[in-house]
């Protein structure tokens, strides 16, 4: 009976032991450790024959089953160990890194134009000794109308058509003039110098020339003796500094709420035409009072430029709804 026993393990062992050497991948080992020891496996079948072994043989009879057990639990970790180091290596060597390969360019991103163009204009005021103040997008109709001038009835509204939001009174600014009041509040009655650039919105009938978004620069100077010469002198010299001596450019005559006098510059657009660029003029005695200035002693002049326009005279565009289309074949050209 012990011997018929010890045969049958010698078998399995012999067995177990070539087909581990077989044995080409972890998946396969595992369906080896489940033929052998799994709970239908071929080592069971000796496990259940120890019952029927007399008892002056059942301790060398399941001894020997046992060490077959725990043998083949060893052998059988042992491939796969291996088994799974190969796999391993395998996969390191198929995603090797090859540090001599030339690398992959990143695209590499740019500045908006409008971006571009900004920070020149500000280099251009900064010379003149400008200062770069920011102001808020969202107003109310109080700063964005009626501390400049423009009471809730007045037909200079028209040109302002609004984007209101549902919080009644609270509009998205449809020029950088507020600005001038936020400014003159925060510094009165010290003198001021600035440009205030940002965001404008219009509810616009688009065309090569009015977007419903765009930039905008304004320009505040206040102080004593401040004059129209002050003003033409400045936009003259920006104009130069911008575009060249060469350059034509028109002032003409405007109106402005907010200004009085006012005028607006226009600039040759090289094309027999001309592009108005901005509106300006001397700040109007109420709004200088409603930023805090006693206008008998203070005035001032302001401008509010648009930037797209610049940059469209500076460029040669010919329709300011490229600037925002996203088309990369435009906007790589800058
Ligand atoms: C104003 O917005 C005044 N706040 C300018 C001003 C400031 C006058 C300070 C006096 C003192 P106007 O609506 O004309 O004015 O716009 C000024 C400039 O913004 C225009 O000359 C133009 O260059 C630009 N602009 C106006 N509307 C649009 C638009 N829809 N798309 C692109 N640019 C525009």
């Amino acid at each position: 009976m012990l011997e018929t026993l010890k045969q049958e393990v010698e078998q399995l062992r012999s067995a177990a032991e070539s087909e581990c050497i077989s044995a080409g991948s972890s998946k396969q080992c595992e369906a080896l450790r489940v033929k052998y020891l799994g709970r239908n496996g071929l080592v069971q079948p000796l496990l259940h024959a120890l019952k029927g072994v007399p008892s002056e043989h059942k301790a060398a009879a399941g001894k020997l089953v046992n060490e077959l057990k725990n043998e083949l639990q060893q052998r059988l970790e042992q491939t796969l160990e291996r088994l799974k180091r190969a796999e391993q290596d395998l996969q390191l060597g198929r995603e090797a890194l090859d540090v001599t390969l030339p690398g992959r360019p990143l695209p590499a991103g740019r500045l908006h134009l409008i971006t571009q163009v900004l920070e020149e204009l500000y280099g251009i005021f900064g010379e003149m000794g400008f200062q770069v103040f920011q102001t808020r997008e969202v107003e109310d109709d109080l700063m964005n109308f009626q501390l400049l001038n423009i009471p809730p009835d007045h037909p200079a509204r028209d040109m302002h058509d609004t984007f209101y939001t549902t919080t009644p009174g609270v509009v998205l600014r449809t020029h950088t003039s507020p600005g001038q009041i936020h400014l003159m509040r925060q510094r009165c009655p010290e003198p001021i110098r600035a440009v205030l650039p940002g965001k404008c919105y219009r509810f616009e009938q688009t065309d090569a020339s009015h977007e419903w978004m765009f930039y905008q620069i304004e320009g505040l100077v206040v102080g004593q003796d401040i004059t129209l010469a002050d003003l033409k002198g400045t936009l003259r010299a920006f104009v130069r500094r911008t575009f060249g001596a060469e350059r034509e450019v028109q002032f003409r005559c405007s109106y402005f709420t907010f200004t009085e006098p006012s005028m607006e510059v226009a600039m040759s657009d090289g094309r027999g035409g001309w592009l108005e660029i901005l509106g300006s003029g001397m700040v109007h005695p109420v709004v200088l009072k409603n930023g805090g200035y006693d206008p008998q002693r203070y005035t001032g002049f302001a401008f509010g430029m648009g930037v797209e326009r610049v940059a469209m005279l500076k460029y040669g565009i010919d329709d300011i709804r490229q600037f925002y289309a996203n088309d990369l074949r435009f906007l790589q050209q800058f």
